[in-house]
């Protein structure tokens, strides 16, 4: 027997409640439950009746020839790297990032340059005004391009224009937030009207044929808003990241059905919109001349790609009791408490009566462990005010035992600095020379240590 039953769905994470509560028990935000219209909800207890028929499934083998999927390339390098080789037609993508980011500005330039090769483009915006948009496109000297464009808002609209048409190669919906189903009740923006949208134009994409792509706002806590579902219901899931006070932009892939998701685009945002950077290390790398105390270049990798980074740190003795700040800018604090910690153990320094500044240069964040060494140099270099040669990057997981540890694509990474000039590197024991990059090694901090204070 099927019972009609209503549900509560959460607007932050898009859990389903069976009553109404203040607090969601999922994501304990407050006053997020709404109710969603009624749905047949299936009691688990019933059972297919077979002898009622049922079409048999074809089961093929894995082993099968298959063309991989066409794809439609923007020809902006860079975009096309990050979706792993191009758009797929019939597919659905999301791209999330904090406002003001630049994912229009990004879309824009992607559809005009489809448009300009000769693809259907249609661009609609939930957000801005026709006009807005054109003045944009007008400022990045894409004028020209023959996108068509819309403001709109109502999906049945969309969907009753697109159906008096050729199908588009490209649609591009920005944001899905502003997005409006007649088939549900709900304000734009919340997770029912969110998905009902979602849905549709997903839907018309598959069936058509069109590469969709929809935009997602990103909230506080960084995941693209309205519920998980959206993440699902879509092939690829793009986060365009960046600090809004740099100049950098990274596009990555989160999830895709069509390609691998280690591969990033990396763009700068200037007075003309987003140009490429085929070589981002220049872009974290601050102009080097002669080598300072304190900082220290790190080879970090992006997926499978190198990118150079500065680290910078600072330390400041204070002649008072007063409780020292730890700082870091671009790196996890807590591993910064661990390395310092290491030093004061392992190797006797003693950071306790000073101040400590970490930063990554250009707003860049690090996450890989491989870090570690890079930073205690930094430190060493700063707290003793001896300089790390000037043409060396330094790399190593750092142990809590003072031990320096091996890391991932460790040739990758030196062959990038060598590439761009360095011409040593400080690594793990073990790291065999086979980039032209004279190797210092080291198998503990202590040895680190010794080499920084020129003992
Ligand atoms: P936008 O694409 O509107 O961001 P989003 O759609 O992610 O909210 O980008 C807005 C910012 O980009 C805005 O603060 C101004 C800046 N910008 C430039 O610096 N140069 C440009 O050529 C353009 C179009 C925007
Ligand atoms: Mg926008």
């Amino acid at each position: 027997m099927a019972k009609l039953k209503t549900r509560y769905i959460c607007q932050t994470c898009g859990s389903a409640q069976s009553r109404w509560q203040g607090q969601c028990p999922d994501c304990a935000e407050w006053n997020t439950l709404a109710q969603e219209a009624a749905v047949l909800s299936t009691v688990f207890a019933a059972k297919h009746d077979l002898s009622a028929g049922g079409r048999p499934i074809d089961l093929v083998s894995l082993d099968v020839a298959v063309a991989l999927p066409p794809r439609l390339a923007s020809g902006i390098a860079e975009f096309d790297r990050a979706v792993g080789g191009g758009l797929v037609p019939g597919s659905a993508t999301l791209i999330g990032g904090d406002p003001g980011i630049g994912k229009s500005t990004l879309l824009l330039q992607v559809a005009a340059h489809m448009a300009n090769a000769g693809r259907s483009v249609i661009y609609l915006s939930g957000e801005e005004a026709a006009d807005q948009v054109r003045l944009r496109a007008l400022r990045l000297g894409l004028g020209g391009a023959p996108v068509r464009l819309a403001a709109a808002t109502s999906v049945r609209d969309i969907l009753t224009t697109l159906g008096h048409d050729e199908p588009p190669a490209l649609l591009v919906i920005d944001s899905i937030q502003t997005m409006h189903s007649d088939l549900i009740e709900g304000a734009p923006g919340t997770v029912s009207q969110v998905r009902a949208s979602a849905q549709e134009l997903v839907r018309f994409a598959k069936d058509q044929g069109t590469a969709l792509v929809l935009v997602g706002h990103v909230t506080k806590d960084g995941s693209i808003a309205g519920p998980r579902v959206l993440e699902h219901m879509v092939d690829t899931v793009l986060g365009f990241e960046g600090e809004r006070s740099h100049q950098y932009r990274i596009l990555r892939a989160v999830k895709n059905r069509f390609g691998g998701t280690d591969e990033i685009g990396v763009f700068a945002m200037e007075g003309s919109g987003l140009t490429q950077v085929p070589n981002p290390s220049a872009l974290f790398l601050t102009q080097r001349g002669e080598a300072v105390s304190g900082t220290s270049v790190f080879p970090a990798l992006e997926g499978t790609r190198p990118v150079l980074v500065e680290i910078q740190s600072l330390v400041v003795r204070l002649a008072s009791g007063a409780t020292p700040r730890r700082a870091a800018v671009g790196w996890d604090s807590g591993r910064l408490a661990m390395v310092l910690a290491v030093l004061e153990a392992r190797c006797g320094m003693s950071f306790a009566t000073s101040e400590v500044y970490l930063n990554v240069a250009g707003g860049y964040r690090l996450s890989d462990p491989a870090a570690d060494l890079a930073v205690v140099a930094a430190l060493v270099s700063a707290l003793s005010e001896r300089p790390i040669p000037g043409d060396s990057v330094v790399l190593g997981e750092v142990a809590l035992s003072g031990e320096v540890r091996p890391v991932a694509h460790a040739a990758l990474r030196l062959k990038e600095a060598s590439k761009l000039g360095f011409e040593r590197a400080w690594v793990p024991s073990g790291v065999d020379s086979e980039s032209g990059i004279a190797l210092t090694r080291f198998a503990n901090l202590r040895a680190l240590v010794d080499q920084i204070l020129g003992r």
